[in-house]
């Protein structure tokens, strides 16, 4: 039996814990801000319902084999309850978020060398306490490794793609390149697809060429194609899975991960050397505008 917690029951972290929980032999406990009774993920093939333990108490937690962190990136500090608790020294923790910043933003929370980070590409929302759709079953690349493989095998009974990567820091940059592009529908509040224009283009074009330009120093492979995959993607509308997470928590007024998104691209730019107007544009932006809870 191995026991895992799961911080953040929110879209990602609620589909984890379901799925997890479809085997008796991991005991799954949800750490929760906000309470939930059970757990029901409306798959493409169906609903996949969960009871596991749900705590709101940091309190009650006790020490784990694996700690799954799944809020949003700016709530990363607000777990070190939960993680005084629940990690000891052989504990893994899989930090389940967008960005490429994993192990720093619990710099000072856990140990470094027990942080797996998690590329998650999932698409799936909330639509109530422990309900969420998920668009498609997707997947989680981690690094290789005996925990990448640990980290595998939880997931081996799920139809979640779950594998290891040798090359996690290029998987996380690449995805940042297609995260950084959705500055530009949280700006307009409107998928890139149906507003599409040349100007538009060179708009995404420079933000994703700044993140690719980043992501290269930082040790990065990142082919011209990826940049022209994402350019190409935002002429069309809403991709599968429905809008950009930037654009939605900007129209719900909900908090932005706008700094795990693009304000990353300016700091890191900023370390480098390397000109990052058009991020630095959109940032600030962004932080003035819409939402009262940009982090
Ligand atoms: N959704 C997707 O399709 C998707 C796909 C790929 C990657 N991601 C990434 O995955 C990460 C999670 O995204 P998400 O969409 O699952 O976010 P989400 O639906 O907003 O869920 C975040 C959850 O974390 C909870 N939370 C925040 N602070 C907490 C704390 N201190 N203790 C316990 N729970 C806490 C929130 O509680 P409340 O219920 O009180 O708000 C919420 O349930 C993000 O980095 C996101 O970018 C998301």
């Amino acid at each position: 039996m191995q026991s895992i917690a799961v911080i953040g029951p929110g879209a990602v972290g609620s589909i984890a814990a379901a799925w997890l929980a479809q085997n008796p032999e991991l005991e799954v406990t949800i750490c929760a801000r906000s309470p939930l009774s059970d757990l029901i993920i409306e798959t493409p093939d169906g609903p996949v319902a969960a009871e596991p333990w749900v705590l709101t108490d940091p309190t009650g937690a006790l020490t784990v084999d694996w700690v799954l962190i799944a809020t949003k990136a700016y709530d990363a500090q607000s777990t070190a309850p939960w993680l005084e608790r629940l990690v000891g020294t052989t504990t893994r923790i899989a930090v389940l978020q967008n960005g490429v910043e994993h192990r720093e933003r619990f710099a000072g929370l856990v140990p470094p060398e027990q942080i797996l980070p998690a590329v998650v590409d999932i698409p799936a929302n909330r639509t109530g306490p422990g309900r969420v759709k998920q668009h498609r079953y997707g997947t989680i690349f981690v690094p290789a490794g005996a925990d990448g493989d640990a980290f595998v095998k939880l997931f081996a009974h799920t139809k979640i793609a779950v594998a290891t990567d040798t090359d996690i820091r290029t998987r996380m940059w690449q995805k940042l390149c297609l995260n950084s592009a959705g500055a530009v529908p949280a700006l307009t509040l409107q998928a890139t697809g149906p507003v599409w224009s040349p100007q538009l283009a060179s708009i995404l074009r420079a933000l994703v060429e700044e993140c690719a330009a980043v992501g290269r120093a930082e040790g990065a492979d990142i082919p011209q194609e990826v940049i022209d995959r994402v350019v190409d993607n935002g002429s069309r509308s809403s991709p599968e899975g429905g809008r950009n997470s930037l654009e939605a928590d900007r129209f719900y007024g909900r908090p932005m991960e706008l700094d795990a998104r693009n304000g990353v691209i300016v700091r890191l730019g900023r370390k480098h050397g390397i000109a990052t107007p058009m991020n630095s544009f959109f940032v600030t932006l962004l932080g003035a505008s819409g939402s009262p809870w940009v982090r």
